[in-house]
């Protein structure tokens, strides 16, 4: 998987939306899956990164992109209603939707952890992810063929001391991921989860701030899975964690 070198048209015609698209790994799949030949929907709460991605990829050569301004942290039902009408009304379909944007949280012990701070992090992790695939959930049926990649991480496959909020979410993740493969099982809609590893970004950065980057993958190193699990070569594949490095 990790030597995987995707056709230049492996996502022709495919609309895919994309949260956290504004910086790191999920600017990067923007990037790379408009390489592809895919319309992407670029979500995120920082619309000056999201501007900055769209006028790459319009620069590249790419479709035109749209985007989405919406917080994760504060987003309502009325908002993710109105994020459905707006890609029915532009494209009637979405063919990919990669959960990718993530928050951190303090990391320390859970005896001590916060739990508002737990709630944040889980309302944007794993809250906020459902509400979006519902939302969507229709305009993914509306495709001949879907993908659903949800993003997890090492510690959300095995547990690890002081990962506390953020590791309780990204196994919270992978049981969605796993809970909506059975789901839709015989449906055309398949869902897999990938873990990065380690990655060149800012996020990893405030995880390890003694960390030499250098030493690290960059975001555009790891793509080949996020494009195999986007495009069609994955069609049997639901149900499995991933691991991108
Ligand atoms: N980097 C790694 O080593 C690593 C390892 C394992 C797993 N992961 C996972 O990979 C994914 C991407 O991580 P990354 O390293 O690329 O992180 P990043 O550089 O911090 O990027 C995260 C993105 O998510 C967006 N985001 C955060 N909170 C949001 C909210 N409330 N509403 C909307 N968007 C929000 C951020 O927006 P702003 O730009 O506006 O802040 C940013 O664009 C995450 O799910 C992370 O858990 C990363």
């Amino acid at each position: 998987m990790f030597e995987y070198q995707p056709s230049q048209a492996l996502l022709a015609n495919k609309i895919i939306l994309i949260t956290g698209a504004g910086d790191g790994i999920g600017k990067q799949a923007a990037l790379s899956y408009a390489a592809h030949g895919a319309t992407v929907v670029l979500l995120g709460r920082t619309e000056q990164k999201l501007i900055q991605v769209y006028d790459e990829i319009v620069a590249n050569g790419g479709a035109t992109p749209a985007i989405i301004t919406l917080d994760l942290q504060t987003a309502t039902t009325a908002q993710y209603a109105e994020l459905a009408q707006l890609v029915t009304h532009e494209f009637g379909r979405l063919d990919g939707l990669l959960h990718n944007a993530s928050l951190l949280g303090s990391l320390g012990l859970i005896e001590q952890m916060d739990i508002d701070s737990l709630e944040t992090v889980l309302k944007v992790n794993v809250t906020a992810q459902a509400a979006l695939t519902q939302a969507v959930m229709p305009l993914l049926r509306a495709a001949p063929s879907a993908s659903i990649i949800f993003t997890s991480s090492s510690v959300g496959r095995k547990g690890r001391a002081f990962w506390g909020a953020y590791a309780i979410s990204k196994f919270a993740t992978e049981g969605m991921m796993q809970t909506l493969a059975d789901e839709l099982e015989d449906s055309n809609i398949r869902t897999n989860s990938i873990n990065p590893g380690g990655t060149r970004t800012s996020m990893r950065a405030s995880a390890y701030p003694a960390e030499d980057p250098m030493t690290l993958k960059t975001p555009a190193d790891i793509m080949p899975v996020y494009l195999y699990l986007m495009g069609d070569d994955s069609l049997n594949d639901n149900g499995k964690a991933f691991n991108a490095q």
